[in-house]
């Protein structure tokens, strides 16, 4: 059980002015956050941040999404930090996501979702990695 995650605030929920309310709800969830910026992805950087997904039917449009606007990555750190931020967020699909999660409140559908959150240890710090260099992760205690 790992202690950090990366949370990505998509170009949608950034577009809607939702990423305020957005930070306020993992900051009253404990979260710390250790590194956090503003960024327009590229295509290559997009598409190989979502490797993994390559070979799906939605993958092109994924990448269209992500860079069709600015986006906040946010690397964050409390204690079971993937599963805990995977709460927080629900269902990657909003229809089927928890009353009260970040994605029930502001994604639009599977595709818009509003936010990422890793879904391992092992992709986190890969993630996490992808935006920040080890410089820039700040460990407040
Ligand atoms: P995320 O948690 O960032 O991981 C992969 C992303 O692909 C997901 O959120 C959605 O934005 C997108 N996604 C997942 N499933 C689908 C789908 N069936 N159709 C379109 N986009 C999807």
């Amino acid at each position: 059980m790992g202690n950090k995650t990366l949370a990505i605030i998509k170009p949608d929920a950034v577009g809607d002015k939702n990423t305020g309310k957005i930070i306020d709800m993992i900051l009253e969830a404990g979260f710390i956050i250790n590194a956090m910026k503003m960024i327009h992805l590229t295509k290559s950087s997009a598409q190989g941040f979502y490797a993994v997904h390559r070979e799906r039917a939605f993958f092109n449009e994924l990448v269209d999404y992500m860079t069709s606007g600015p986006c906040v990555p946010i690397a964050l750190e409390r204690d079971n930090a993937v599963e805990e931020f995977r709460k927080l967020i629900g269902a990657t699909d909003p229809a089927k996501a928890a009353e009260g999660t970040i994605r029930k409140l502001f994604a639009k559908n599977i595709q818009f979702n509003a936010v990422h959150g890793s879904d391992s240890d092992e992709n986190a710090v890969k993630e996490i990695s992808h935006f920040f260099s080890n410089d820039e992760l700040i460990n407040i205690k």
